[in-house]
């Protein structure tokens, strides 16, 4: 069908004075004695095009009224008495009738009655514009590292390992229930990969394996996580950024972490700037001056036996206790992003028991060089380390786990075939969008969230 975008009718001067032909659906309509005006909305602007009908002009419209309808309109563009433009009709098609019983009537709807309905929330102000800036971020992350000689890598998505070793994996498989099997090993072999499998909680093990060939690598794609947590931030299918490095110790990881995380940042504030604008109005008042301020400093860094200090002598009072030792909460991470330093902050060399396995070992027998990102408002988006390139280090600490070896013969053999310092990072995506859209809950930066009992 050919049609010209509504975004293009808006930043096109060329379009005024000419007949065009456009498409989208109506999200408001007004009926006055002479004239009716539908305000349309293709999904490539925020801004609805105004359609004006003279009605001593002979064109079918009634059925075209009505909210949630789809139609295709052939008209004028002419300049408005703003500055805009708006089309005069000379034709209009209803593509697609809409009932009264369209739930999407009133002009705001609360987030959590969109979430009832992810198949039209894509049709309001709010979705149309999170999703424009989701797709613009994705473009700056992939142009960020291509920028930078990365190279894209696709990391499994079945995997028959944990990489985290905390267990919160899906598990993949054809066989249903069954006590026919005597134990958990007969049950897996007979399963389709012969032994048990899972959705991948993240893609690092193989993307270690990638910049072991190709140098800087990053993915970009889905992690999985069964994990039991029903909060604001915790979705069960999440979009994940991985890059990850050779011949890069922890502080070079910090500095790209942070250059992503500005390149991104900027991008959006330039080329989104009609969403932001929405965003600052509806979600976080202030919001863009809160993002330039943050990309015009540099973040901090503060290591974690410091972090716990400060927690202790904060005399706030914490629902989780802090001891050194600890993960930091939510509650705890969000103190020292907003409190503390008041900007993006990197914590660093985390206790190595509360770490993964695959983390570089210090020398103080007690920390890893892990590195977590944490900004106001959300807490942690990033998660990072250097990795440990000792094999005789690493299978200590995988014993320490009391893991199978056997699962990590690819993983260990890149530490036995010219190991070399490395680490990279993990993005989550939709977290890094509420921060960057001001929007709460990350059930509402992505078109179908999977949270623990609940999925459409
Ligand atoms: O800290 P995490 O678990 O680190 C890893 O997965 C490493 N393998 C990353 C790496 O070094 N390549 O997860 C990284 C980030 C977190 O900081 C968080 O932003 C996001 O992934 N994340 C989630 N986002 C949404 N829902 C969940 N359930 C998430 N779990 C982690």
């Amino acid at each position: 069908m050919k049609h010209i975008d509504i975004k293009n009718i808006f930043t096109d001067k060329e379009y005024i004075g000419q007949s065009v032909t456009v498409c989208g659906w109506v999200r408001t309509a007004r009926n006055s004695k002479t004239m009716a005006f539908i305000a349309l909305n293709d999904g490539t602007s925020l801004n609805h095009l105004q359609i004006v009908i003279d009605k001593s002009a002979d064109i079918s419209f009634e059925d075209a009224l009505h909210l949630g309808t789809s139609l295709k309109v052939i008209g004028k563009v002419v300049e408005d008495q703003h500055g805009s433009v708006e089309i005069n009709a000379e034709e209009i098609t209803v593509l697609g009738t809409c009932p009264g019983e369209y739930p999407l009537q009133k002009k705001r709807h609360t987030l959590e009655f969109l979430r009832t309905m992810p198949h039209l929330r894509g049709r309001t102000n709010t979705f149309n514009a999170v999703l424009r800036v989701r797709s613009i971020m994705a473009e700056a992350i992939h142009q960020y590292f291509q920028d930078r000689n990365f190279v894209y890598v696709n990391t499994p998505l079945i995997t028959g390992s944990d990489c985290e070793g905390a267990g919160e994996m899906f598990q993949v498989t054809t066989i249903g229930y069954s006590t026919d099997y005597k134990n958990d090993e007969e049950y897996y072999a007979d399963d389709f990969f012969g032994r048990r499998a899972g959705l991948s909680v993240s893609g690092q093990l193989e993307g270690e394996v990638a910049a072991m060939a190709m140098g800087k690598i990053y993915t970009f794609g889905p992690s999985f996580r069964a994990e039991n947590s029903n909060t604001p931030k915790h979705l069960a299918e999440f979009w994940h950024v991985e890059p990850e490095i050779a011949f890069a110790e922890l502080p070079d990881i910090i500095e790209e972490a942070e250059s992503m995380v500005k390149y991104v940042i900027r991008t959006v504030l330039d080329t989104c700037q009609e969403e932001m604008k929405f965003f600052d109005a509806h979600f976080e008042k202030g919001l863009i001056a809160r993002l330039e301020e943050l990309i015009s400093h540099e973040f901090g860094v503060c290591d974690y036996t410091e972090a716990i200090r400060i927690l202790k002598e904060s005399g706030e009072d914490f629902q989780y206790p802090v001891e050194w030792g600890c993960d930091l909460q939510t509650e705890h991470e969000r103190y020292i992003s907003e409190k503390v330093f008041k900007k993006a902050v990197f914590v660093t060399n985390y206790p190595k028991d509360i770490k993964s396995f695959y983390m570089k070992q210090n020398p103080d027998g007690k920390t890893v060089a892990a590195v977590d990102l944490l900004v106001p408002g959300v807490g942690e988006i990033i998660g990072g380390s250097e990795r440990e390139a000792d094999y005789d280090k690493l299978v200590a600490a995988m014993n320490d786990r009391n893991m199978n070896l056997d699962l990590y013969s690819d993983y260990l053999d890149l530490r036995k075939f010219g190991s070399v310092p490395h680490g990279g990072f993990g993005l989550g995506f939709e977290r890094l969008i509420m921060y960057v859209t001001g929007v709460s809950n990350i059930r509402d930066v992505i078109l179908y969230p999977r949270t623990v009992g609940s999925i459409r």
